[in-house]
């Protein structure tokens, strides 16, 4: 809990900049179970959020580093952490919205037609000022079988 407000003021320096979508801090107490954060000596240097849309799936977001802390390691710290988070999870595959598919790239994300991923993980979008105009990338990273057959979606397309 008493990570929420730095967590916040991080992921919303970026939004200003037009980096990542803005999060206000009652969203982020909604979701603070998905966020894991990057700690030295009690301050938080960054955050990132596994958030599960479907049985197979999950979205890394909210990734975000504090300017003073780029360039140390910390961004590549919270994927891996994440990833690690989703595989614990039991989740197949990881996928995530973003400027920097290089930075994705690095620890196997691969760009991924964004229509192939089911139309639930667009609700943020109603919240975004580049909705009509959308150039996110999506990249995903495969986990590899991780337990049983996950049911479908009844809302995709088989
Ligand atoms: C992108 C971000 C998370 C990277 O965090 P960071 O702590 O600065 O990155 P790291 O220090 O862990 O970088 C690890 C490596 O990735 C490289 N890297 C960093 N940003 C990169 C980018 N945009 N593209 C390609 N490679 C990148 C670094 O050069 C470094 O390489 P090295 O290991 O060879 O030295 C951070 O800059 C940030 O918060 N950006 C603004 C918010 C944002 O864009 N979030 C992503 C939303 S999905």
């Amino acid at each position: 809990m008493s990570d929420a407000v730095a967590i916040g003021e991080i992921i919303n320096h970026h939004a200003e900049r037009g980096r990542m979508l803005h999060r206000s801090l009652e969203a982020i107490y909604d979701t603070l179970r998905n966020f894991l954060v990057a700690d030295a000596d009690g301050e938080v240097l960054g955050c990132v959020a596994v958030e599960i849309a479907w049985a197979d799936l999950a979205e890394l977001k909210s990734l975000a580093v504090a300017p003073h802390a780029t360039g140390r390691g910390v961004g590549a710290a919270l994927v891996r952490a994440a990833i690690d988070d989703a595989h614990k999870l039991g989740v197949r595959r990881l996928f995530a919205l973003t400027y920097v598919d290089g930075f994705f790239a690095r620890h196997g994300f691969e760009r991924i037609d964004r229509r192939q991923l089911p139309s639930k993980v667009w609700t943020d979008c109603v919240y975004c000022p580049k909705r009509h105009a959308c150039d996110e990338i999506a990249v995903l990273l495969d986990l590899g079988r991780n337990g049983d057959d996950p049911p479908q979606d009844p809302q995709e397309p088989a």
